[in-house]
């Protein structure tokens, strides 16, 4: 479980974060709500690659800092937009993460093409990134927050520029984690998972309310 207590995130003067409370347990949290309203934000905090402003985190009951590190070894991060290495392979990128993330790697590697088989990217594992789509990259970038076995998937828009069918597949795969895991994901198409979610959380404006 992760747990937030009155965190304020500012760039500047601006307060993109306003004292949000929330309680992340095991289980789908969906964030939903409208461009610039914090999603992002929100969930690069709790992927401690942002640090808040002002407030309180804690996960599995111990708060952070201290608990940075164990958070950090049980982290799967899946950012909406990131620089990727164009001249590696999908499956090189893959087991660069899987190193950085010190795992097993011939498991990993395994691991890799059994998810990217699930989400129709398989064809393409030995394609240079420079030659991927924008959905293709989606789904690498998703693929590779799903490497070991994350107890927290942080999940920032892994269903968009996919067709319906594919996302539907991305979207089996992150409802099967949340059985074990804690996963909050952000989405503009709230409808699709909603259903399978413990809960959806609209954010506006920098500060969360259930929806
Ligand atoms: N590094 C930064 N410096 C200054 N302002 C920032 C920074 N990052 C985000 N912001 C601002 O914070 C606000 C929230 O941005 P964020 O990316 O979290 O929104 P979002 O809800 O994820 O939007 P979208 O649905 O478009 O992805 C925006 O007004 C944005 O301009
Ligand atoms: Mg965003």
């Amino acid at each position: 479980m992760l747990e937030l207590e009155g965190v304020t995130r500012r760039y500047g003067r601006k307060v993109v974060l306003d004292g949000i409370s929330a309680i992340f347990p095991v289980g789908l949290t969906l964030l939903v709500g409208p461009s610039g309203a914090g999603k992002s934000t929100l969930l690069r905090l709790l992927a401690t690659a942002e640090r808040p402003s002002r407030g309180r985190m804690s996960w599995a009951g111990e708060p952070l800092p201290a608990a940075r590190k164990a958070l950090r070894r049980e982290l799967g991060y899946a950012p909406q937009a990131v620089d990727l290495p164009e001249d590696l392979t999908a499956r090189e990128f893959a087991l660069h993460i899987a190193a950085l993330k010190g795992l097993e790697l011939s498991a990993a590697d395994r691991q890799f093409l059994s998810i990217t088989q699930a989400i129709g990217l398989h064809a393409d594992v030995n394609n240079r990134i420079a030659t991927f789509s924008g959905g293709m990259r989606r789904r690498l970038i998703f693929a590779q927050a799903l490497l070991g076995a994350p107890r927290l998937l942080a999940l920032d828009e892994p269903t968009a520029e996919l067709d319906g069918e594919t996302a539907r597949r991305v979207g089996a795969l992150i409802v099967d984690r949340a059985r074990s895991a804690v996963v909050v994901m952000t989405t503009h198409l709230s409808d699709e998972l909603a259903p399978e979610a413990a809960a959806v959380l609209r954010v506006e404006a920098g500060r969360v309310a259930a929806a």
